[in-house]
C-alpha cells in the first residue's frame, strides 16, 4: 500500500510531536550498548524531517533529552551530548538547504558548552528558513516550562506589569516556551509505551494521540505516514459536539 499516496494534503497536520523512545531496548535486542540505539535513532530523526518537509507540514517537535534524562548513567548522556553535537553539525548544511529553521525548548544553558555553541550556531544559520520548524527539546520537561512561567508572571505581577485580572489562556501561553507555535495536532510515541513523560503537557490538550510499538531506531518515512493517515481518519471536536 502507498501511505504517501493516501494522505490527504489539506487535511494535514500542521505541528507534529514526537516522543522518540526504545533505543535502549533497539540496541539491547542486539546485544549492544544504549549508545548504539541513540546512533541509529539519529537516522529516524533524519528520515522523519525528510518526509515532514516533502509533505508540507509545518513543525515538527522532537523530545530528545528530558529533565529527568539528567539522571542516566553519566556515559550515557555525555555520549548522547557528542552525538547531538555532532548531528546538528553534519545536518545543517542540509537543513539551510531544505528550508527548515531550528529551534529548541527546554533548559538549554544546562547543557554542555560545547553543545549550546553547536546549537546556537545552527539556529542562527538556519533562522531565515521557513519551510519547517524543527524544534528540538532539551532538558526539557513540561513541570520545568510551566513553573518557570508562573515564575515569570508572579514576578511582573510583583513589578505592576501584570494585573492579575488579564491573565488568560493567551497571555500564559505567551509564557511559554513555544510561545508563537501553534499547538501540536499530533503527537507520536514510539516504542509500545502509553505515557505522555512530561512533554508538552499544556500544548496537547486537544492533540491526537498515536502510539506504535515501532522502537524508534526502526521509526521511517512509513510509519510517519501511517501515523499521518490515522490522524486523518479521526473526527476532532475540541470539546465541542
Ligand atoms: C529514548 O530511548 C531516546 C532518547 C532519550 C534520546 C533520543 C535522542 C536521539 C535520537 C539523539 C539525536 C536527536 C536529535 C534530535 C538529533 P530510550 O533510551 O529511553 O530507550 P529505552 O526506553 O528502550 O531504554
Amino acid at each position: 500500500m502507498d501511505f504517501k499516496q493516501n494522505i490527504n494534503k489539506n487535511k494535514l497536520p500542521k505541528h507534529i510531536a514526537i516522543i522518540m523512545d526504545g533505543n535502549g531496548r533497539w540496541a539491547r535486542q542486539r546485544g549492544e550498548e544504549r549508545i548504539f540505539g541513540h546512533e541509529n535513532g539519529v537516522r529516524a530523526v533524519r528520515e522523519t524531517v525528510e518526509a515532514a518537509g516533502e509533505l508540507g507540514v509545518s513543525y515538527l517537535t522532537f523530545y530528545a533529552f528530558s529533565t529527568e534524562n539528567w539522571c542516566r548513567p553519566q556515559k550515557e548522556i555525555d555520549t548522547l551530548m557528542e552525538l547531538l553535537v555532532k548531528a546538528i553539525h553534519n545536518e545543517t548544511p542540509e537543513l539551510i538547504e531544505k528550508g527548515v529553521r531550528l529551534a529548541t525548548i527546554g533548559d538549554v544553558e544546562s547543557l554542555p558548552e560545547k553543545c549550546r555553541k553547536e546549537l546556537a550556531d545552527a539556529i542562527e544559520k538556519t533562522s531565515h528558513n521557513t519551510k519547517l520548524t524543527v524544534t528540538v527539546a532539551l532538558s526539557y520537561s513540561s513541570h520545568w516550562e510551566i513553573l518557570n512561567a508562573v515564575k515569570d508572571i508572579a514576578q511582573q505581577v510583583k513589578e505592576g506589569k501584570i494585573n492579575p485580572e488579564d491573565i488568560d489562556k493567551k497571555m500564559f501561553q505567551s509564557f511559554l516556551q513555544t510561545q508563537g507555535m501553534p499547538d501540536p495536532d499530533l503527537l507520536i510515541r514510539t516504542s509500545g509505551e502509553l505515557r505522555i513523560s512530561n512533554f508538552l503537557l499544556w500544548q496537547i490538550a486537544y492533540s491526537e494521540l498515536y502510539f506504535t510499538p515501532v522502537l524508534w531506531p526502526d521509526f521511517g518515512k512509513k510509519h510517519f505516514y501511517q501515523a499521518i493517515l490515522d490522524y486523518q481518519r479521526r473526527e476532532r471536536r475540541f470539546g465541542k459536539t
